[in-house]
C-alpha cells in the first residue's frame, strides 16, 4: 500500500497495475489521501478554478438503442421533446448571459440533413450574437467528418463523445449489433483531425466491467491524446434492459459514487492537464456529488440551462438531480456549494484545455 501512495504522491507516472490498484482501494483513509493527491495534481496544473459549461439538453429523440440509457429508441414509455430552434438559441444565451463563458449543446443522436443545418445555423447566429464570446461544445453523437467539419467551421470548437467502454467486447454487450466500436473510434479520430478539442469517457460501474477495464480506458485516454473526459458512474433506468442485471443497484449507490470518484482522480494523476468533469451522475448519488468531484481532480462542471419544462424528458438515468429548478436556481445552488469547496468560478472564459494547446504545438 504504502509502495502505491509512494508512487501516487511522487508524481511518477503510473503505470496499468497503480491503476488497478487505485481502483481497488476502499479503506475511507486511503481514499481520502488519493482524492487529496489528485487533487494537489489538479492545483499544480489547473489551479484552484472551476470552469462551467451551461448544458442544453436539446432533444430525446434518438437513433440508438444503447441497452443501458433512458432515452434509448426503443423506451416507448419516453414522451420524445424536441426544442425549437429558437428555445435552442435562448439557452445557449442563458449560459452566456450567466458569464458562464461556455455552453454545450447535447441531444439524442440525430443524423438527417434538417437536423445538422438547424446545428449549423445555431452555432452561426449564436456566435454572431455574442460576438464570438461564447464558447460552443458539442455532444450530438456520431456524424460523417464533413458534418464535424461544417459544425466546426460554423464555430463549434470542443466535441464530447464517449467511447463508453474502451474495451471492444465490453461496448458490444452495452450495445446492439449495429452499434459498432471501430465506427465510434473512427468519429472520435475524425474530430481531432478537423480540430476540436476532443473529448470522451465511459460509464464506471456498468454490468460486465472489471477494474481492469476502468484502468484500460484511462490508459486508452492516454493512447489517444484526449483533451478532456466527461465520465461518471452508471445509474440504473428501469426501463432498459441492463436494469436486470444490476438488481441491487439501491444497495450499492455508495460503492458506485466512491468508483466514480476513484476513476476521477485516477484520470487527474494520469492525465495530468486534461479538463475533466465532475458530472452529474455523481451529484445523482450523492447531493454533494459534484463537489466530492472537484476535490477529486474535477475541474469542470455543467450546470443545466434548459428550460425546466423540458428537463423532465430527458432522463438518461433515473433520480437525475435538478429536474425541478430552473437555470438561476442551478446556477446560484452551484455557486454555493463551489464556494464551499473552496474553489473559485472562472467567468467569462471558454476554459480550454491546456492539454489542447501542447498537443497542437
Ligand atoms: N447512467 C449513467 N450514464 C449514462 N449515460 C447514458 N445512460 C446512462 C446511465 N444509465 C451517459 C452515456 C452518454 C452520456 C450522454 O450519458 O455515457 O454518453
Amino acid at each position: 500500500m504504502s509502495l502505491l501512495f509512494d508512487t501516487i504522491e511522487s508524481g511518477r507516472d503510473l503505470a496499468r497495475q497503480d491503476l488497478i490498484d487505485i481502483l481497488n482501494l476502499t479503506d475511507e483513509n486511503d481514499l481520502k489521501r488519493l482524492f487529496k493527491a489528485a487533487y494537489e495534481i489538479k492545483l499544480k496544473y489547473i489551479g484552484k478554478r472551476v470552469s462551467l459549461r451551461g448544458i442544453v439538453e436539446i432533444s430525446n429523440k434518438c437513433r440508438k438503442d444503447c441497452f443501458y440509457c433512458g432515452i434509448r429508441r426503443g423506451n416507448v414509455k419516453v414522451e420524445r421533446f424536441e426544442l425549437t430552434r429558437k428555445q435552442i438559441v435562448d439557452g445557449l444565451l442563458t449560459a452566456f448571459n450567466f458569464n458562464y463563458g461556455s455552453a454545450v449543446m447535447q441531444g439524442g443522436e440525430r443524423t438527417d440533413e434538417n437536423f445538422i443545418e438547424m446545428i449549423e445555423s445555431i452555432l452561426k447566429e449564436v456566435k454572431e450574437r455574442t460576438d464570438g464570446r461564447l464558447g460552443i461544445t458539442l455532444s450530438l453523437g456520431e456524424q460523417d467528418e464533413t458534418v464535424y467539419r461544417r459544425w466546426f467551421e460554423a464555430g463549434a470548437h470542443r466535441y464530447l463523445l464517449r467511447i463508453e467502454a474502451s474495451n471492444p467486447e465490453l461496448y458490444k454487450k452495452l450495445h446492439p449489433a449495429d452499434h459498432k466500436y471501430d465506427r465510434r473510434l473512427e468519429c472520435l479520430r475524425s474530430l481531432q483531425r478537423v480540430g476540436y478539442q476532443t473529448g470522451t469517457g465511459v460509464l464506471i460501474g456498468v454490468p460486465g466491467q472489471t477494474v481492469e477495464d476502468l484502468a484500460d480506458d484511462l490508459m486508452f485516454f492516454k493512447k489517444m491524446d484526449i483533451d478532456m473526459i466527461g465520465m461518471g458512474p452508471y445509474l440504473v433506468h428501469p426501463d432498459t434492459p441492463m436494469a436486470q442485471e444490476f438488481p441491487d443497484f439501491e444497495h450499492k449507490r455508495k460503492d458506485q459514487l466512491n468508483l466514480g470518484l476513484k476513476m476521477l482522480a485516477a484520470a487527474r494523476l494520469l492525465l495530468k492537464d486534461v479538463n475533466l468533469a465532475s458530472t452529474t451522475a455523481l451529484q445523482a448519488l450523492d447531493p454533494l456529488g459534484r463537489e466530492l468531484g472537484l476535490l477529486a481532480g474535477g475541474n469542470v462542471i455543467m450546470p443545466n440551462v434548459t428550460a425546466t419544462e423540458f428537463r423532465p424528458g430527458y432522463q438518461l438515468y433515473t433520480g437525475k438531480p435538478g429536474l425541478d429548478e430552473n437555470s438561476e436556481q442551478s446556477r446560484v445552488a452551484l455557486e454555493k456549494t463551489i464556494a464551499k469547496a473552496g474553489e473559485t468560478i472562472i467567468y467569462n472564459e471558454w476554459g480550454d484545455s491546456p492539454h489542447y494547446f501542447k498537443r497542437s504545438s
